[in-house]
């Protein structure tokens, strides 16, 4: 099929993790298109779009957004998925509501009619050297008043993006393709534990 990314990244780490989902898209035999947010890239005539950008104070950054925004209603009628980036992977509960980890990803979700039907978060890095001057501070600061020091440090894992690929297959397979405007009523009754089951039971049948 025909896969567009659209991602943005600060420091590059994004960029990374779209250059290796790329290639796992193409090693499966798909034809990918890869472009910046900023491009504002049309996504007509795919058949998955996956959206990917770093987690900068709470939230999908902001270039990415903005995409989203311009290009909302072309995207009703394709089916998404995401990946975003962050260093506060597990989340938390901060005045008795999720905050951080997959909870970051809300804009993203309420952003459509259809929403992306499969999305993750994977780990990024800190390089606290090659941070300007004022992400610095602010990092630094933020770290201070919690009582924190600001390190260099990377989350990322490659497993964790062949993880996202893989699972980005499989679930459209079974339901996604169905996350277009129309269509997504065909996947409203798909059981995804009795899924599970039937293909244990396959696995089985077959060993
Ligand atoms: C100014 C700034 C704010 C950030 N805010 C968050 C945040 O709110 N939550 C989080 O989990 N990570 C946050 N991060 C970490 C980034 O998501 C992480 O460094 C990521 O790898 C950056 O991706 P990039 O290299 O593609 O820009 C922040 C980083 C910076 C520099």
């Amino acid at each position: 099929m025909r896969i567009l990314i659209v991602y943005t990244t600060r420091y590059g780490t994004t960029e990374k993790a779209v250059r290796l989902t790329r290639k796992l898209f193409e090693i499966e035999g798909h034809v990918v298109e890869v472009k910046r947010a900023e491009e504002n890239p049309s996504t007509e005539d795919y058949d998955l779009v996956v959206l990917s950008a770093p987690v900068y104070r709470d939230g999908p950054y902001w270039e990415l957004m903005e995409w989203v925004e311009k290009r909302r209603e072309e995207l009703e009628n394709v089916p998404k998925a995401f990946l975003l980036v962050a260093m506060h992977l597990a989340g938390s509960v901060f005045m008795g509501k999720l905050h951080g980890g997959i909870a970051y990803s809300q804009p993203l979700i309420e952003a459509f009619d259809v929403p992306p039907f499969h999305g993750t978060l994977i780990g990024g890095e800190i390089d606290v050297e090659r941070l300007s001057d004022e992400d610095r501070r602010k990092m630094r600061r933020f770290y201070a008043v919690l009582g924190e020091k600001l390190e260099s440090k990377s989350l990322y894992r490659e497993e964790d993006v062949k993880a996202f690929v893989r699972r980005t297959l499989l679930y459209y397979d079974w339901f996604g393709r169905h996350f277009r405007r129309g269509e997504v009523e065909k996947a409203r009754d798909f059981d995804f534990m009795e899924k599970i089951r039937e293909m244990e039971e396959r696995l089985n049948a077959e060993s």
